[in-house]
């Protein structure tokens, strides 16, 4: 068995986007700059978005941080995002989720110019994926294939088991996995809450990816031998023995899992990490778009 190290692969990536940032200012070009909405006050959300201000940092990008209260209306928000995508000096933005409950998000997602839609949301990023046109790509499943890639681990032909059909994560996985490229060309299943039999489907899986949200959810029994495994959840739970009062764990439950695998994703450190390096990946590739 072999732990899948996304904090190391992440790394190695943001130091290759360091290298060409610094080659782009030695050619006298701009840096890459993103900018990140987050809108109310959801502890979660903000840690995310200043993780991601602090990566642009750490690779030397630009970033910008707009903040705005929980009660901003709809009618604000698209105009904020209207001066974003005519702000030339922003080469890609994102639009933190989940947004308050009064605004439309598919609203606002579509308000976003899809060249600088470097979450991959837009339905025209979405529609470019499913065609195989080179486009954006949400950055988890993105960031999930370049693990895939760094391992060398095989997906053609394999039974690749997707759990959980969100927009931001489940359903562009299993339509990545079963794209004509590698990684990919795998035969997919996308499993969701109103799968019957959810234990045999997961036993058929050469690669099985969890995206579900529920803490250990997966078991060893629903786990092939020798399968590899994709964890994609985190969740706090209570541990005394913590000085934080919490640990995070995943929604497979990886110490009884962890045996059968060829090779598993970590909680943390597997693909968590590797979300904000596909992130900054598709600014510097939009920044890049820009200038063509
Ligand atoms: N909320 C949870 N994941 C994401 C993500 O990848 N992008 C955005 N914008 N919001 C999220």
């Amino acid at each position: 068995m072999k732990i899948i190290d996304g904090k190391a692969v992440a790394e190695s990536i943001k130091s290759e986007i360091a290298q060409k940032v610094a080659q782009r200012i030695k050619q006298g070009k701009k840096k890459p700059h993103l900018a990140a909405v987050l809108v109310g006050n959801d502890g979660a959300s903000e840690t995310y978005v200043k993780s991601k201000v602090k990566n642009c940092e750490k690779v030397g990008f630009d970033s910008t941080l707009l903040h705005f209260e929980e009660s901003i209306s709809e009618e604000e928000l698209l105009k904020e995002i209207k001066k974003l995508n005519n702000n030339s000096a922003i080469n890609g933005f994102i639009v933190q989720l989940p947004l308050p409950k009064h605004i439309d998000e598919q609203k606002i997602i579509q308000a976003i110019l899809p060249e600088k839609d470097v979450d991959g949301f837009h339905p025209v990023n979405v529609g470019k994926m499913v065609l195989e046109i080179p486009s954006l790509l949400p950055a988890t499943p993105y960031g999930i294939t370049l693990l895939l890639k760094h391992y060398n681990i095989p997906t053609e032909g394999k039974n690749c088991v997707v759990i959980g059909r969100s927009h931001i994560v489940g359903t562009p996985m299993s339509i990545l996995m079963s794209r004509n490229t590698y990684p990919g060309n795998a035969t997919v299943t996308l499993a969701h809450s109103r799968t019957k039999n959810l234990k045999e489907i997961c036993r058929q899986a050469d690669i099985l990816i969890a995206a579900v949200g529920k803490a250990k959810l997966i078991t060893e029994d629903m786990i092939k031998d020798g399968a590899v495994v994709i964890d994609v959840g985190i969740h706090r739970i209570k541990d005394d023995s913590k000085k934080s009062g919490y640990r995070l764990v995943g929604d497979v439950d990886f110490e009884n899992v962890a045996q059968k695998c060829s090779y598993i994703t970590p909680v943390p450190g597997g693909v968590g990490p590797m979300t904000i390096t596909a992130l900054l990946q598709n600014t510097l590739t939009a920044c890049e778009m820009q200038e063509k």
